[in-house]
């Protein structure tokens, strides 16, 4: 879809549909009340999200609730202009003109950046879909008298959206097409944006030491791969860096300790975290961010085979602690172990926020709408959850009580890698804590948020929904970087 910014007398284009943004209460003034009637005919008051189809003299419209005009905001704009898209893609309309409710250049940007999120599909696997089911728009306007500062928004804006469908289209891609090392080829691709990309495979993790992160990989005929992605965009290159980690699990079985069969497919989006991480890193790049950052995925399959790993192996990890492997479906621990390990020991950054989709008990907590947060850092949790509220991608921070260490304590090894029903979320995140090394940490449990079905958010569709690469952009714009 393409998205421009017309001025309000631009002639609209035929086989185009109106979209109307009102702000609550005062849908009946709307076009010197063309629209009175209808609307007093219905239940539309204009409140957020609500959608009225018209007709009258000027064709189809549609009307939007924007919601109370003094609360119209970023989101409010990305939302509205989403839910107007969501009403208009399969209604045979070429155009859509939105007009969103209070006129602004940063809201008419931001209603791109609603379209764009909005209007993601992961279609390259439909072969013959028919014209009518397909989104007929194929162009939006969006009608602004400052089309010039709407313009100048928009570059960092379009590097987001694009960073999100970045990360969307891997978390949709099955695990026979994206593998661990398709993953890498992916994210080495992205050195075209100005990223350095390192790829190291079995044979170097091994010579690391990374015990804990080969043992989930060693059943799968796909090579585990290691993606280390540097953005330098700081003043000075030798700055301490910001660094993400992110669980990049293919595909997880279970192992050994294989699930159901019922759901297993989801695990194709098992790597969540890791798309994330790569989101991130896309945006950084995208926008030129002043701030050096890394991104390491651990990137692995988890399969049951004659060489898999088995319950009551022991491990050892980069750290030099060893795990006791009590199932090996709380794989995604066993990754991040090495994974965290190697990235603070390497790069000594200023703190670590680790992405992954780690347990199904996080959506027992607190259901699809939060992920979970841990950290060892007030500070690093407050900048985190006030991110999370202004990118709309919502958090709620978990304790990491001292006294639950001992679910995880093992009779053979340092320690074990499940905790028991109690508390499995957090007891996850106390394993990941282990292998933190004295700076500020931040674990966020995406299991509940990398994938919505179904989504309430317009600007979310149905699906991967890219979930940390906005918060995180967010963190690292609001706390971290250089100003200009
Ligand atoms: N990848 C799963 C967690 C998951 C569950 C993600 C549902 C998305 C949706 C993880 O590797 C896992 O299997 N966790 C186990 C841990 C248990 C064996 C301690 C779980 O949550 O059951
Ligand atoms: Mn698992
Ligand atoms: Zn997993």
């Amino acid at each position: 879809m393409q998205i421009e910014f017309v001025s309000p007398d631009a002639a609209s284009a035929s086989r185009s549909l109106l979209a109307i943004v009102v702000p609550e209460g005062e849908a009946g003034g709307v076009n010197g009340g063309a629209f009175a009637g209808a609307v007093a005919q219905s239940r539309f008051t204009g409140a957020r999200g609500q959608v009225l189809e018209v007709a009258s003299v000027l064709g189809r419209t549609l009307l939007v609730g924007g919601g109370k005009a003094s609360e119209f905001d970023d989101l409010a704009a990305e939302q509205t202009a989403a839910a107007a898209y969501a009403a208009a893609k399969l209604s045979g309309a070429e155009v859509l003109r939105l007009s969103p409710a209070v006129d602004t250049g940063a809201f008419a940007a931001r209603a791109a950046l609603g379209l764009r999120l909005g209007a993601y599909r992961f279609d390259k696997y439909r072969t013959r879909e028919t014209a009518d089911k397909k989104p007929s728009i194929v162009r939006a306007e969006i009608v602004t008298d400052h089309a010039a500062a709407a313009a100048e928004a928009m570059p960092s804006l379009s590097a987001l959206a694009n960073a999100v469908v970045f990360a969307r289209d891997l978390v949709s891609e099955p695990a026979n097409i994206l593998y661990p090392a398709e993953f890498a080829r992916r994210v080495k691709a992205l050195e075209a944006l100005g990223l350095t990309v390192e790829i190291l495979g079995e044979e170097e993790m091994r010579q690391l030491g990374m015990g804990s992160l080969l043992g989930v990989g060693q059943g799968s005929v796909r090579e585990s791969q290691l993606a280390i992605i540097r953005w330098n965009g700081a003043a000075d290159p030798a700055a301490q860096p910001v660094a993400f980690v992110g669980k990049g699990v293919c595909f997880d079985t279970g192992g050994i300790s294989i699930k159901p069969a019922d759901g297993m497919e989801d695990m194709k989006w098992d790597m969540g975290g890791a798309a994330a991480v790569a989101g991130v890193m896309h945006v950084l790049a995208g926008r030129k961010a002043r701030v050096n950052a890394v991104g390491i995925l651990g990137l692995v399959e988890n399969m049951p085979d004659g060489n898999a790993q088995r319950p009551g192996d022991v491990v050892t990890s980069m750290s030099g602690q060893t795990i006791e492997v009590i199932n090996t479906d709380a794989e995604g621990r066993l990754v991040l172990a090495d994974a965290i390990w190697y990235c603070q020991d390497r790069f000594k950054p200023r703190f670590m926020v680790d992405l992954a989709t780690l347990t199904g008990a996080v959506i027992i907590s607190l259901g699809n709408d939060y992920g979970g947060l841990f950290s060892n850092s007030d500070d690093l949790s407050e900048k985190l959850l006030s991110a999370s509220k202004a990118e709309e991608e919502p958090l709620w921070r978990l304790p990491l009580p001292k006294a639950y260490e001992k679910q995880i304590d093992s009779a053979i090894a340092d320690m074990k890698n499940t905790g028991g029903r109690p508390a499995g979320s957090i007891t996850a995140a106390l394993f990941i804590q282990r292998f933190v090394n004295g700076l500020p940490w931040a674990h966020l449990d995406i299991a509940s948020t990398a994938w919505k079905k179904p989504s309430s958010v317009p600007t979310i569709p149905e699906g991967a929904t890219g979930f940390g690469v906005r918060l995180l952009n967010r963190l690292v714009a609001d706390h971290y970087e250089e100003s200009a």
